[in-house]
């Protein structure tokens, strides 16, 4: 089959992206991982890259036109979709009107609910009982646009910060690849 090309926005860990690598090797996966992007020099997950010998693009957000030199790489490697897999920058308006094609975001809650950061204290905090992750479309508004899908689970009551993003990312890894196979079975 041939693949579409995705690029993936990273800040962090990359345990997303590292997922999303192993997962693209099926055969019938829609998805090639073709670019990786850091604003961070130093996130572990530029590892993932490099080990797959993926192109990497370390970009400095302080930078006036480093979201013109971004566009321009994303275009040069054809890319069909952005995974932002924990990438902490928001994407300006501008940038996502100028991308025109897909970009997709995974957080982890049950989206509309604990949005922006700190999330697994404030789930905790609130009592909730149940929890999960979301991957959605992203609009211009912070982990806002229509939800791909969701996964979820029960919190028990010794659940803590550390506990709750094992379970979490445990669902994420699944969620990620599924969404993006959801996207291209219906598109
Ligand atoms: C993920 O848990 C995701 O929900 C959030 O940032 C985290 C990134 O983790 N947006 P990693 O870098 O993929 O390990």
């Amino acid at each position: 089959m041939v693949k579409k090309n995705a690029c993936v926005f990273i800040s962090g860990t990359g345990s997303n992206l590292k997922h999303l690598i192993n997962n693209s090797r099926d055969y019938n996966f829609p998805v090639k991982i073709s670019l990786v992007i850091s604003n961070n020099p130093s996130s572990k997950g530029l590892a993932y890259a490099k080990k797959n010998s993926i192109p990497y693009l370390i970009i400095d957000t302080k930078k006036r036109n480093f979201e013109i030199s971004t566009l321009n790489k994303i275009r040069k490697y054809k890319i069909s979709i952005i995974c932002l897999a924990g990438y902490m920058k928001i994407l300006s308006k501008k940038f996502i009107l100028s991308f025109s094609k897909r970009i997709i975001n995974i957080h982890p809650s049950l989206l509309p609910k604990f949005k922006g950061l700190n999330t697994y204290a404030r789930i905790i905090e609130k009592n909730e009982k149940k929890t999960g992750c979301t991957v959605h479309y992203v609009n211009d508004r912070l982990d806002d646009g229509k939800n791909i899908i969701q996964k979820s689970f029960f919190l028990n009551k010794n659940d803590n910060v550390n506990i709750l993003k094992v379970k979490t990312q445990k669902l994420e890894y699944l969620a990620f690849s599924e969404a993006i196979r959801r996207i291209y079975r219906y598109s």
